[in-house]
Formats: C-alpha cells, sequence, structure tokens
C-alpha cells in the first residue's frame, strides 16, 4: 500500500475486493478515506458486510470489466491480486482509469508467477497426488501460466491504458493462516481459476483432496497455521490531467 502512494484523504477503490483485506488496509493507512469494494462472488460481499461494520466501507457486486461508477469518482483505484483472473485485463485497467479522477492512482499487486507461487503450488501438488489424471496436470501447470507474468508485461499494460509516471516494484509478500480453514476457504468460494476447479471436482475427489491439503498445512506447525512467503509484483500509474473518462 506505500507503493500505492496514496493522498492522504479521499473516495478509494478496491476491484475484486474478496475477504476484504485491501479495503481494511485502506481504512487504516489512509487518514479520512471512504472506501468501495467491488467483486462477483456474492459469498464474499456477504462475508464482508458480515465483518466490516464500518461507515466508511461499503461491499458491492461488481465486475472490473464494467464499474457500476460514473467516470472520475475516485482518488485511488487499486486491485490486489486480480490481474490473473481476468478475462481481458487491458479492459479492466482501462476501466480502473476511466473510474479515477486525473492526477489519481491507479495500482496494482500481482503474484510473481515466474518465481513460483506457494499457496497455489501447495494446492495443485495435492491435486496431482490425489487427483493426477492427465487433465489435473494440465490444469496445474495453466494455472501458473498469466498473460502478465513479469514487470516488462504490467508496465505494457499500465502505459497501454493509457497511465503515466509508471512504476513497478517488486515485493515479498508473508502469507500468514491461522488455520487450516483460513488456508481452504479462499478455494471454495470466489471467482478464481484455482476455486473453479475445486468446485467442480466430485464430492470423493473434493474430500480426498481436502484430506491431502490439511496433511499439508498441518506439516509446517502441527496446529494448521501456516506461513508461505511469495512474490509480488506492484504497479501503480497516474491518470494524466486532461484524460476523458469514456469506457473503454
Ligand atoms: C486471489 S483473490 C484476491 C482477493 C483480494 N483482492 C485479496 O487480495 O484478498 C482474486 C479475486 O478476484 C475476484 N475476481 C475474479 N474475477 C473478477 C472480475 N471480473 N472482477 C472483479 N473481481 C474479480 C475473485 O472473486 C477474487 O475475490
Amino acid at each position: 500500500m506505500n507503493f500505492a502512494d496514496l493522498r492522504k484523504r479521499g473516495r478509494f477503490l478496491d476491484v475484486g475486493s474478496g475477504t476484504g483485506v485491501l479495503a481494511a488496509a485502506l481504512l487504516a493507512g489512509v487518514e479520512d478515506a471512504t472506501v468501495i469494494g467491488i467483486e462477483p462472488s456474492e459469498s464474499y460481499v456477504t462475508f464482508c458486510r458480515a465483518r466490516v461494520h464500518d461507515q466508511r466501507v461499503s461491499f458491492e457486486r461488481g465486475d472490473a470489466l464494467d464499474m457500476p461508477f460514473a467516470g472520475g469518482q475516485f482518488d485511488g483505484t487499486l486491485s490486489l491480486l486480480i490481474l490473473q483472473e481476468l478475462r481481458d485485463a487491458p479492459e479492466a485497467v482501462k476501466e480502473m482509469r476511466r473510474v479515477t479522477k486525473a492526477g489519481g492512482i491507479v495500482a496494482a499487486s500481482q503474484w510473481n508467477f515466474a518465481d513460483g507461487m506457494p499457496m497455489l503450488a501447495l494446492f495443485w501438488d495435492a491435486v496431482i497426488e490425489t487427483i493426477g489424471t492427465n487433465d489435473a496436470r494440465k490444469e496445474a501447470a495453466n494455472c501458473m501460466v498469466v498473460e502478465y507474468p513479469d514487470e516488462k508485461a504490467l508496465r505494457r499494460l499500465w502505459k497501454e491504458a493509457g497511465l503515466v509516471e509508471v512504476e513497478t516494484q517488486l515485493q515479498e509478500i508473508e502469507m500468514a493462516f491461522e488455520s487450516f480453514d483460513d488456508y481452504w476457504t479462499p478455494f471454495s468460494s470466489g471467482v478464481t481459476k484455482t476455486a473453479s476447479y475445486a468446485q467442480k471436482l466430485s464430492e470423493d475427489e473434493g474430500h480426498a483432496l481436502e484430506d491431502r491439503v490439511r496433511q499439508k498445512t498441518t506439516g509446517q506447525a502441527g496446529d494448521g497455521r501456516l506461513t508461505l512467503t511469495a512474490q509480488a509484483w506492484a504497479v501503480r500509474g497516474i491518470v494524466p490531467a486532461g484524460s476523458t473518462a469514456t469506457r473503454a
């Protein structure tokens, strides 16, 4: 969030808000912020509404590719770890730019898949060990292939959306899971490629996979707590003055 270099006060948008981690960080890190989180998954929106009781934040269903906002509404628009899920990332970044005021920041971060992504690798290793079909292996391999995998691709994506003063940074992120459920829940909800795979398994396959992941995650501390370190690329750019805010 520091890298996004946001204004001290204003209205911010969290695109693909999931469990609300970024929205909470925005409220805590910006002196006077109001935050809207948009997210296509009904279960995540319900979860966040039930969990976060703060008048400064609201969560709505919405799609990064067609956001329910007029142009130039936000002082900053951010997304955390969603680019790899989108069928048209360039359109989503143009939408992020459209809804942001001139001079405002558009920023995102995305896993450095080139370095492996331990949270997903653990899941897909368990898929190969329990399901093990050719299809499962293919899905496991495809899941780590993303369209914008590195600094160069992210810079290009931001510049092609019309953003200026584009900067990137490689960050190390420590992911601490308090329990098995903390790790497992994102695979059973949300609109991600990995969650869609988990949801289409048969009941038996699903149980076998969950058991295998449980064994792997309890290995570390013996009580389900788990810490994984991953790398992510952060990218940010500014909406140039005088730019028109039309739908992508
Ligand atoms: C890996 S999760 C990250 C969630 C959250 N930003 C975080 O960091 O905890 C990816 C999120 O992208 C959301 N997502 C998938 N497709 C989307 C779309 N078209 N528009 C907005 N969000 C989307 C998923 O539902 C999920 O919440």
